[in-house]
């Protein structure tokens, strides 16, 4: 997709609201000391009560930039109320008075500054705590879903795969891009489930018996189950839970249809089924993109959400997807594709349609 010309690109919320964030405390300090000024010297001068109204003004810039802000503002009030009022013909302190006046306002702005940016250190810290508390909880959960992937024999990347084009296609569809990335994460967790599949099962030649397919299909139920009740994990339930649901009403566990379905794990849906017809699997070599695009068409409305199917073409046509795609592979944590040979299929992942078949199968129903 080419880039968009100068003139539509607009000014970054967050460096507006960044600038913003500097700018308007140090207006309103201004103006409310230059107001406080007026007040004061309209009412008498000092001797008046009015000027106690100063250290609202300090405590604004001390919450806002910190020690330094409240000495500024001590020091412009200092000076309204001295020197400049003094010139202006209002009434003053006598200078003891006056220093004792200005180093209560500097004690005040120096003192609740400090506290300010002490407060502010501790958030930061607890922040970041919470932070690598986060990443670390996702890297276990994302090992996890890696050693079920890897049961299921597919090809190294696909998790990263599917994370990149659900959370494109959840930009697609308006998201903000902090949801998109839960999603995209959400994502990489749908088939987690598979830990409690038999890799006898993942990988068994031939046809799977009823009781045999009651398992496969139970990664769903199980995957919901691993993610816990967390919070944090709300959307990763929902997409291992019903990513195999068809919008017809034909999918499992559940059997919901159209808008039942979370939208999150729609987007999965139609995601992972693209990814899966779109490289080489186990049973199965790549399709060529539009192949897989038009496998997707057909299944619409059956399988697939059709207007996430045409999302993901659009973005495919954008250039868009395609080229975080190809990001995503040369990232040194993503094993290069490399063709297996072909094995049994994976059963309860998505599945590409084969060439022939005896009976018509939907794409990604699984088993
Ligand atoms: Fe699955």
């Amino acid at each position: 997709m080419a880039s968009p010309p100068a003139s539509t690109v607009h000014w970054p919320r967050e460096r507006a609201a960044a600038l913003a964030a500097r700018v308007v405390p140090a207006l309103a300090v201004l103006i409310g000391a230059l107001a406080v000024f007026a007040i004061v010297r309209s009412t008498g001068g000092l001797p008046n009560a009015f000027n106690n109204v100063s250290y609202l003004v300090i405590v604004i810039a001390s919450l806002a930039y910190g020690a330094r802000g409240g000495l500024a503002a001590t020091a412009l009030m200092a000076a309204l109320l001295g020197p400049l009022g003094a010139a202006t013909g209002m009434q003053v302190d006598s200078p003891p008075s006056f220093v004792i006046r200005v180093a209560s306002m500097a004690a005040v702005g120096l003192l609740n500054g400090v506290l300010v940016e002490r407060t502010r250190r501790w958030a930061e810290r607890w922040k970041e705590t919470a932070r690598r508390v986060d990443e670390r909880g996702r890297a276990g959960m994302l090992a996890l879903a890696r050693g079920a992937e890897a049961k299921d024999e597919t090809t190294g990347d696909h998790l990263r795969r599917v994370q990149v084009t659900a959370e494109e296609l959840a930009l697609a569809t308006g998201a903000d891009r902090a949801r998109a990335v839960d999603i995209g994460w959400a994502a990489m967790l749908h088939d987690v489930g598979k830990l409690h599949v038999p890799d006898a099962l993942l990988r068994k030649a031939g046809p799977l018996t009823a009781a045999e397919l009651r398992v496969v299909r139970d990664h769903t139920i199980q995957g919901e189950r691993i993610l816990g009740d967390c919070p944090g994990y709300e959307i990763a339930r929902q997409v291992a839970r019903w990513h195999h649901e068809n919008v017809d009403g034909s999918g499992y566990p559940d059997g919901l249809r159209g808008a039942e379905i979370p939208l999150e794990a729609r987007i999965v849906r139609v995601a992972d089924a693209f990814d899966a017809m779109t490289n080489d699997r186990p049973y199965a070599p790549a399709r060529a993109i539009e192949q897989a695009l038009e496998e997707l068409r057909r299944y619409r409305g059956r399988q697939f959400d059709p207007e996430l199917v045409a999302l993901l073409e659009a973005l495919v046509e954008g250039g868009r997807l395609m080229r975080r795609l190809g990001e995503s592979a040369d990232r040194p944590s993503s094993p290069a594709r490399t063709r297996r040979p072909l094995v049994t299929p994976a059963r309860g992942g998505v599945e590409p349609v084969r060439p022939v078949r005896t009976r018509p199968r939907l794409v990604g129903a699984g088993r």
